[in-house]
């Protein structure tokens, strides 16, 4: 590990508030030795960490079996950082599990752009999470709610007596709140109840249901009806992150070619759900990286871009004279204790690399980073296109697929940029040939491997 210049301290010795020069100088060009100095110098991981990094990560199966059922091993996905984020006014590596070529180079490189001639900044608006209880069939709907509004106070000092445990931090059930749906299929109706509730800086899922299934009972005995089932909602429109990236003097055309292509996933579904895909691919890695549920995540996001009756963007970018404006809004719900976050030592590494002192903060950073994500993406497609930025690692993608040993694939990645350039496209047989080509050459300079 070269260590001239970078001065090895354990987490805490250094300063958390990171220089932006430290940040923004050739990180990508590091080798992984000198970025676990880096990083480490900056006080984000802990010669423990690294060891850990080092290894390759979990180990022992033993954590896995108290996750799931029917364990036989861990699937690895590469953790990488992205650099080049201030985020609110603080500088923040953000660490991200994915697999996708191009995702953590694109977005460090337009939270440079962002950094050098703009600003991000976030905020939530919100903090109750929902729980539903469905009463499947009533006559009487009316009755049904003036019941619960009646009995209101005492539902909702039931349920904290369940939720105590988020009661003493400080959160715990704050409203009940009833909605009506006629049926189609009868002249019955559906009510449904919502409750809502604060889990503080956990995701709430485990703590709302057993507050909902709690209220079973109750609600029959008070209503008459009786109760078919509880579950929460992922589509939590009472605790929405949003996010706003600003670009000052843009370049006009580039800024009109985002807001037109922004426009057109406002418009269209069909683009919608690959704009949103974009925006997920900034979000879903920290997700990931930070022992958080992703699927719930996601489908909150996509319910909400859906809310309007048709799918549609969960972001937006407008000129507002010679600045460029984006913003993001949606429910992120994550947690930042609890389940997997506190138990698995690289969500815990990850958590503690963000430095975040909440939930609510860790979504916010989610938002911005989809956000940036969505800029990156969005300025490639209404400039030059993603294939120029996507090909250097999937030409290297492609070069492994054929069969490339290390030495091999630097020469192969260069025939196929070759190809690129010429032809615009590039394919797995183009790697093969490139591979055949390389190894004719090879054998005619040492002549024919011997076998035997
Ligand atoms: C690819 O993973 C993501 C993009 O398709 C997003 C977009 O089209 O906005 C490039």
């Amino acid at each position: 590990m070269q260590t001239d210049n970078l001065k090895f301290s354990s987490q805490g010795e250094s300063s958390l508030s990171l220089d932006a020069q430290a940040l923004t100088s050739g990180f990508s060009k590091l080798s992984k030795e000198e970025r676990y100095a880096r990083l480490h110098q900056l006080g984000l991981l802990t010669t423990e960490d690294i060891e850990y990094l080092q290894l390759g990560g979990l180990q022992s199966t033993g954590l896995a079996e108290h996750f799931i059922e029917n364990v036989i091993g861990y699937f690895q996905l590469p953790l990488g950082v992205a650099m080049n984020f201030n985020i609110d006014g603080r500088n923040i590596v953000i660490p991200m599990a994915v697999e996708e070529t191009s995702i953590i180079a694109a977005a460090s490189k337009t939270a440079k752009w962002v950094r050098e001639q703009g600003r991000i900044t976030t905020q939530t608006l919100g903090n109750l999470i929902i729980g539903q209880i469905q009463i499947a069939h009533t006559q009487n709907p009316q009755d049904v709610v003036m019941q619960i509004e009646k009995n209101k106070a005492s539902l909702i000092s039931r349920a904290n007596e369940i939720a105590a445990g988020i009661v003493r931090r400080g959160g715990g059930v704050r409203d009940i709140t009833c909605r009506i749906l006629p049926r189609t299929d009868s002249s019955d109706h559906m009510v449904v109840l919502h409750v809502l509730c604060d889990p503080c800086d956990a995701m709430g899922a485990n703590i709302i249901n057993q507050v909902c299934e709690a209220l079973k009972k109750p609600i029959e005995t008070m209503t008459g009806e009786s109760v078919r089932m509880c579950i929460l909602s992922n589509l939590v429109d009472t605790r929405l992150t949003q996010a706003q990236v600003e670009i000052f003097d843009i370049d006009p055309e580039l800024g009109y070619g985002i807001e037109e292509a922004s426009k057109f996933a406002e418009l269209d579904p069909y683009r919608a759900a690959t704009n949103n895909k974009g925006v997920l691919n900034g979000i879903d890695p920290i997700v990931i990286a930070t022992g958080n549920d992703w699927r719930a995540v996601e489908a909150g996001i996509h319910a909400y871009a859906a809310r309007g009756g048709s799918y549609s963007s969960i972001t937006k970018w407008r000129m507002r004279g010679p600045i460029l404006v984006g913003t993001f809004e949606a429910p992120i719900i994550v947690g930042t204790v609890g389940g997997v976050t506190k138990l698995h030592p690289t969500a815990q590494l990850c958590l503690r690399m963000l430095n975040v002192t909440s939930a609510e903060e860790l979504s916010r950073i989610m938002a911005a980073v989809g956000l940036v994500q969505n800029l990156g993406a969005l300025k490639a497609l209404s400039t030059v296109g993603v294939v120029q930025g996507h090909m250097k690692l999937h030409s290297a993608n492609l070069a492994l697929m054929a069969g490339a040993e290390t030495d091999e694939i630097e020469t192969v990645q260069k025939e196929l940029e070759l190809i690129l350039r010429k032809t615009r496209r590039v394919s797995l047989s183009h790697a093969v040939e490139a591979l055949e080509k390389l190894r004719r050459q090879k054998e005619s300079k040492l002549g024919p491997i011997c076998t035997q």
